[in-house]
């Protein structure tokens, strides 16, 4: 019985030692420096393509820094002032909540600029002590002006400013917001909506819904609770719902028939008239209704809040809040866009959870993965200006997961295997189990941040970039820098 006895010994030890190899390489393989370079993170996906060169940190003459991508010199039609700092709001039930914001308010100021206007924002940070920078999201604008701490610029210190230029290139419903340590300064007030006003002028009122969770409180706008606005029964409306928080809002709107005209800063062409459907809005994203305002008053609710909209032409009883079934933009109006008929590459972003460590820290955990790796080692997508791509997304993990891409607009044509009306989105909700292809043109040279919005997911890891050939920065992040744009 002795040698059983040894023998299971034996096992047991060398359990014990495969054991604590396992997790000195996976807390190793986990470990970021204090200091990195975007492009000198996970290993490069060239999906399926030719291998293009990847330029790292103190790029030779042959590369194009990030700095370099800017918009060209012109006078600006517009000038912006925006200074972060911290201030104590008060809002309408009476609450009051320590934020961070843009000009002593929350959401910041309401940007509104006319398609092709050239904008010129100076940000100013007054007192944020973690520094500051602005992303301007979903506007598909050059590299050198996306607002990235440590893959675009340096974040912005107490004291400090930074002067964003761009040409605001199609009219629709964007909104801003800070990238540095954006997990925690989006949600404590540093965003506000940015509306391009199409050129031609329009006689419908653009009224804006902004939704958020402002430290565990929910918002409407400025509000805390719902809020009544007078607007003449036959005036054309525009309703520009936009999700600022870090999950998935459902908006019912009763009262009036509506139409969905626009998506993520594009229009949605030849959408019939709806009823009753309720709107979910990714984290992130932004849906735009029309409707004329009727005789009677129209409610916009949220789902599972206290905060609302009530438009009310004067006289009538407000409708009972409605919500209907879910609006599918995958069977609504007309194609956006041809559906690319071949790739130079097709990307797979299969997201998943495994048990690791989490940058190099001593608590194991379920962490997030793209394609089977964790932070620091997801896919680095690799390409080449000019090419047509395709990325394919799977959701292998027990969470939604709004994927945004940086300076880009994706063409979404098929889920689950099966072709949709094709739409542009730049923040798509993938939920468990789902399965999505979307279309890229590249055509917008840079480091671009791609990642879940969800933002602790992304502060959690779950991020990565996608590089043009050629392109190098000479930022950094991590700790060593203080950039760390999650
Ligand atoms: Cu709205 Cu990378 O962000
Ligand atoms: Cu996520």
């Amino acid at each position: 019985m002795a040698w059983a006895k040894g023998l299971a010994l034996v096992a047991g030890f060398a359990l014990i030692v495969a054991a604590v190899v396992w997790l000195g390489v996976a807390w190793n393989a986990s470990r970021v420096p204090g200091s990195f370079g975007a492009l000198e993170l996970g290993p490069t996906d060239f999906g399926g393509g030719a291998p293009v060169a990847r330029h790292e940190q103190h790029v030779g003459a042959r590369g194009i820094s990030v700095v370099a991508l800017r918009e060209p010199k012109a006078p600006p039609d517009v000038r912006i002032r925006l200074v972060a700092q911290t201030a104590e709001i008060r809002l309408p039930s009476g609450r009051t909540v320590d934020a961070l914001t843009f000009d002593g308010r929350v959401p910041g100021p309401e940007l509104r600029v006319h398609e092709g206007d050239f904008v010129e924002v100076t940000l100013v940070n007054k007192n944020v002590s973690d520094g500051v920078s602005i992303h301007w999201h979903g506007v598909d604008l050059p590299n050198a002006e996306d607002g990235v701490s440590g893959v675009t610029q340096d974040k912005v210190l107490p004291g400090g400013s930074y002067v964003y230029r761009f040409r605001a290139p199609y009219a629709g419903t964007y909104w801003y917001h800070s990238h540095q340590h954006s997990a925690d300064e989006v949600e404590r007030g540093l965003y506000a909506a940015l509306v391009v006003l199409p050129r031609r002028p329009a006689e419908t009122t653009d009224i804006v819904a902004l939704a958020h969770t402002l430290k565990g409180v929910p918002l409407l706008n400025s509000s805390d609770r719902e809020e009544r606005r007078r607007l003449p029964a036959g005036t054309p409306v525009r309703l520009r719902l936009i999700n600022s928080a870090d999950v998935l809002r459902r908006f019912g709107l009763a009262g009036t028939t509506f139409r969905v005209v626009g998506i993520d800063g594009r229009d949605k062409l030849g959408g019939r008239v709806l009823d009753g459907k309720s709107v979910a809005v990714p984290a992130g994203g932004r849906y735009d209704l029309a409707f004329r305002m009727p005789q009677n008053p129209v409610r916009l609710a949220v789902r599972g809040q206290d905060v609302g909209l009530v438009l009310d032409p004067g006289h009538g009883a407000a409708p009972e809040t409605q919500f209907g079934a879910e609006f599918d933009p995958a069977t609504y109006g007309a194609p956006a866009a041809p559906v690319p008929s071949r790739f130079d590459r097709h990307f797979a972003v299969n997201i998943g959870r495994k048990l690791g460590f989490f940058k190099g820290g001593m608590k194991l955990g379920w962490q997030w993965t793209i394609n089977g790796k964790a932070f620091p080692n997801m896919p680095m997508y690799m390409l080449r200006a000019g090419e047509t791509v395709e990325f394919s997304f799977s959701n292998k993990s027990h969470a939604a997961h709004p994927m945004h891409l940086h300076g880009h607009h994706m063409l979404v044509f098929a889920r689950d295997g099966h072709g949709v009306i094709p739409w542009w989105s730049d923040t798509l909700e993938i939920n468990p189990g789902e399965r999505y292809d979307v279309a890229v043109i590249a055509n917008n040279l840079g480091i671009w941040m791609f990642h879940c919005h969800n933002l602790p997911h992304a502060a959690q890891g779950l991020v990565t970039h996608v590089a043009y050939e050629g392109v190098s920065t000479p930022f950094v992040m991590g700790t060593a820098s203080g950039n760390e744009p999650e």
